[in-house]
């Protein structure tokens, strides 16, 4: 059995002050929500305070993008040890960092790698671009960036890893895609992918997530398939009712 698991991707929203004022707010709820892995992932500035806030709770702290060098010259970089005091898990390949930031499949890999030799938990993002999508692409381009960000591991390192399946045409926009053609990529084109690579056994263990415009009115739809263990949420995650989103998750 899977434990599924919820994270909101703040992005690039929240001050410090106002990151804690708001994990203050939702800590107690949030906390008394059993049965399911709940993660926020703020803005690196914020994440020693909300750290500070959540330390003695049981909800995780991630960050949102990190670097795979240990140390040096990389102005503007975070090392995966200047994570790991604070956080637990790291999202990384996201299709904003892709699309804004240059992001390549070959970085996200050694990013992955990076991340879990420092026992970082790894959410990794993949997704197709609308063009892709009406083009019939999604499969092929989705097992290609679940592949590549997966290279070089051991089946034992992949079965820990999260990896969230976010069309790039449902983020920000309302426009989510419905669980069943959501369920099917993820079935097909992730855990397929998985199993391709490492086996039955290990594609089984790995959790994934849906992402995309997901809000507390449609996240019961998401977790009803069986292949969903969960979401990435990200409008939704900065509002006090993202308790309430967690808490219709759970789906009996
Ligand atoms: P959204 O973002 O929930 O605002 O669509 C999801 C994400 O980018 O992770």
């Amino acid at each position: 059995m899977r434990t599924p698991i919820i994270a909101g991707n703040w992005k690039m929203n929240k001050t410090a002050v106002a990151a804690v004022e708001f994990v203050r707010e939702i800590r107690h709820e949030l906390q008394n929500i059993k049965g399911i892995d709940r993660v926020v992932c703020p803005p690196f500035l914020a994440i020693p305070a909300v750290y500070e806030v959540l330390q003695a709770t049981n909800i995780g702290v991630g960050a949102q993008n990190m670097y795979f060098a240990e140390k040096g010259a990389y102005t503007g970089e975070v090392a995966p040890d200047m994570l790991t005091p604070f956080c637990q898990y790291v999202i990384l390949g996201h299709s904003e960092r892709r699309a804004l930031f240059g992001e390549t499949d070959e970085g996200v890999n050694k990013k992955v790698h990076a991340a879990l030799a420092h026992g970082l938990t790894p959410i990794i993002c993949v997704g197709e671009s609308l063009t892709q999508n009406e083009g019939g692409e999604t499969q092929v381009f989705v097992s290609g960036q679940v592949k590549a960000a997966l290279a070089g591991l051991t089946a034992e390192q992949t079965a820990t890893c999260v990896i969230a399946y976010e069309p790039i045409w449902a983020i920000g926009t309302g426009k989510s895609a419905s669980a069943a053609a959501a369920g099917s990529i993820i079935g097909l084109s992730v855990r397929g992918a998985v199993a391709e690579m490492f086996g039955e056994h290990t594609a089984q263990q790995v959790r994934i997530q849906y992402g995309g415009s997901v809000t507390e009115d449609n996240i019961a739809d998401y977790m009803a398939h069986p292949d969903i263990d969960g979401a990435l949420v990200g409008g939704a995650s900065l509002k006090p009712s993202f308790v309430q989103l967690v808490q219709n998750a759970i789906v009996n």
